[in-house]
């Protein structure tokens, strides 16, 4: 009883060293303090306990999301390490997002993901926060949302799953799902072994185990400084995993820095040089535009990213890029062997959330050991720009294309447009043995951007006509204002804004359009003469039956009134930080 009258009269519990403006205080703070400390102490809590720091833990574990079936391991982990230190885990959830599981996409939902975040952060009294995240899009909306909520964070991820096995060969998700997809579909293997295959792509919790956007997240995290060193990879299921959580809980006590002290210009190009070296997904430049705009008077932009990968050579050799999965990333050194690879290319003076600049922290790793995932700089898988931004009458504000991962012989090409005027036509109609198609063609599909589908879904990947197909053919190019899952690969130009459906140049592009793509000068240009557009841009003005209806109620009429387009991250318009301008 003596605890509880010199914690009440310190004035101390359960109001954390935040100072606390926006708790409920019920027009009396003293009141407030003592009601708050009666009720948790119904969870039976003493007061030593709760007159020592608070950090908070996001749970973002769901029976839906199987990429965080380990979050209790972790989260029981991180409170190891809060506890070693003296402090007090409190964990809180939040809405978690998986891949599949998040209708009608993840993408639509990330933003009500941050906004979550970061109110249930401002919600409750905590020092800190562990965000605990992994799956594609919940990195992202943590980052976003913590940012804005600015009290120190820590993000710890999830873990890459490991690989199966088929017949003999090494798999996993998803890079293989859709490889053997298309040989399913091209008749190469029969329903059988298709199902054979569906049992051994996901052989464990944590994140898919190629180069796609949990990964890419991951990876980018420690970049950022925002994640502890050697954290992205490290197995879901293994016991350094378990140990990079207790990790990360101990940091958190340890007086962290806030968000907007860590994540300066610096800290984005670093991520970005990451981002290019890893081959990472073309999903990683929309998150990261959006990150960027939560930090007030950070000024990212698309050229950014186009403009750095130029100096920045692919030096991971993981699939969809390369061949190899984030086991063998791991067991290179994972980041720290890549970031000590990329030496000067980094701004090593950036600071990271521990308060060590990244040179810093990065001093304890050795400079080079024998191994066959980082490539040297003298011998990379390619040059430069993985990733590159292009731009032309089709795509005024900017299109993201991964070269990295598409048929070199593409990179210029001119061929008719084959248009689907969204994802409905596009299942109807791919298939069609009657499709007027050639392998030169050039697929488009309209109207699965922001504001087009919504949610902008990973439709952009469209697949080969079947009766091409059926020729052998492998790639061909394809344009759209969605975007791809990062474990495909393809000549797939993705995220063209503005889109189709605000009245970009996309809508208005006719079959048998010619189109041309120039990926070393970046264009990308529908060969029309400019009055002929102009006159087509007016008439879909004019036709206002062709708009999307707004629609009736609830989140989706929010998204679709304040989403911005894809080279501004499509976040919400009010949830930017005031000064981020990150317009093309
Ligand atoms: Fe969760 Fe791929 S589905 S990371
Ligand atoms: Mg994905």
């Amino acid at each position: 009883q003596d605890d509880a009258a010199t914690g009440l009269r310190a004035g101390k519990a359960l109001h954390s060293a935040r100072t606390h403006p926006g708790l409920t205080n019920y027009g009396d703070n003293d009141f407030a303090l003592f009601l708050r400390k009666a009720f948790i102490k119904g969870a039976g809590y003493s007061d030593d306990a709760l007159d020592r720091k608070i950090i908070g833990i996001v749970d973002t574990g769901s029976g839906y999301n199987p990429c965080h079936a380990n979050m209790p391991q972790l989260i029981d982990a991180v409170k190891r390490g809060v506890m070693l230190q003296g402090a007090l885990p409190v964990t809180f959830p939040t809405i978690s997002l998986h891949e599949s599981f998040a209708y009608p996409t993840s993408m639509f939902l990330r933003n009500l993901m941050s906004m979550d975040t970061e109110e249930m952060i401002r919600a409750a009294p905590m020092d800190a926060v562990v965000l605990i995240g992994g799956c594609d899009k919940t990195v992202p909306a943590q980052l976003m949302g913590a940012i804005s909520a600015n009290i120190p964070a820590i993000q710890l991820v999830v873990g890459p799953m490991v690989t199966g096995s088929h017949r003999g060969v090494r798999v996993g998700a998803c890079t293989d799902c859709r490889g053997y997809w298309a040989k399913y579909r091209a008749g190469e293997i029969d329903i059988e072994e298709i199902a054979q295959v569906g049992n051994e792509l996901v052989p464990s919790a944590g994140t898919c185990g190629v180069m796609g956007t949990a990964s890419t997240m991951a990876i980018i995290s420690e970049a950022l400084g925002i994640a502890p060193l050697g954290s992205a990879c490290p197995p879901a299921n293994g016991g350094q995993r378990l140990r990079v959580a207790e990790l990360t809980g101990k940091l958190a006590t340890a007086g962290l820095q806030a968000p907007s002290e860590v994540l300066t210009r610096k800290s984005f190009e670093n991520a970005i040089t990451v981002l290019q070296a890893i081959g990472g997904s073309t999903n990683a430049v929309v998150h990261l535009l959006a990150i960027a705009g939560r930090v007030e008077g950070l000024n990212l932009t698309l050229d950014d990213f186009d403009r750095i990968g130029r100096n920045v050579p692919l030096l991971v050799d993981l699939k969809p890029s390369g061949s190899n999965y984030m086991g063998d990333f791991y067991r290179a050194g994972g980041v720290p062997t890549l970031l000590r690879e990329l030496g000067d290319l980094l701004h090593l003076d950036a600071m990271t959330i521990t308060g060590q600049t990244l040179g810093a922290a990065l001093d304890v790793y050795p400079a080079s050991f024998p191994q066959d995932i980082v490539r040297p700089r003298s011998n990379p898988l390619a040059p430069s720009a993985s990733l590159v931004v292009l731009r032309g009458n089709l795509a005024p504000l900017g299109a993201v294309l991964k070269q990295s991962a598409m048929s070199p012989a593409l990179k210029t090409h001119r061929g008719r447009a084959v248009v689907f005027k969204d994802a409905d036509d596009l299942m109807a109609r791919v298939d069609d043995p009657d499709l007027d198609v050639s392998p030169d063609s050039v697929l488009v599909l309209q109207n699965i951007g922001p504001v087009g589908h919504p949610g902008m879904p990973e439709a952009g990947y469209i697949p080969i006509p079947k009766k091409i197909a059926r020729t052998g053919v492998k790639d061909m190019v394809r344009i759209s204002d969605g975007r791809m899952s990062g474990t495909a690969s393809g000549a797939v130009v993705l995220h063209v804004a503005p889109e189709a459906a605000v009245g970009g140049p996309l809508a208005v592009v006719a079959n048998g359009d010619w189109i041309e793509l120039d990926v070393d000068a970046r264009r990308i240009e529908l060969v029309l003469d400019n009055g002929e557009l102009e006159a087509r841009l007016q008439k879909w003005n004019d036709d206002k039956a062709r708009r999307k209806p707004r629609p009736a109620r609830g989140y989706a009429q929010l998204y679709h009134d304040k989403v911005v387009q894809a080279d501004q991250g499509a976040d919400f318009d009010f949830l930017r930080a005031a000064g981020a301008d990150n317009a093309a």
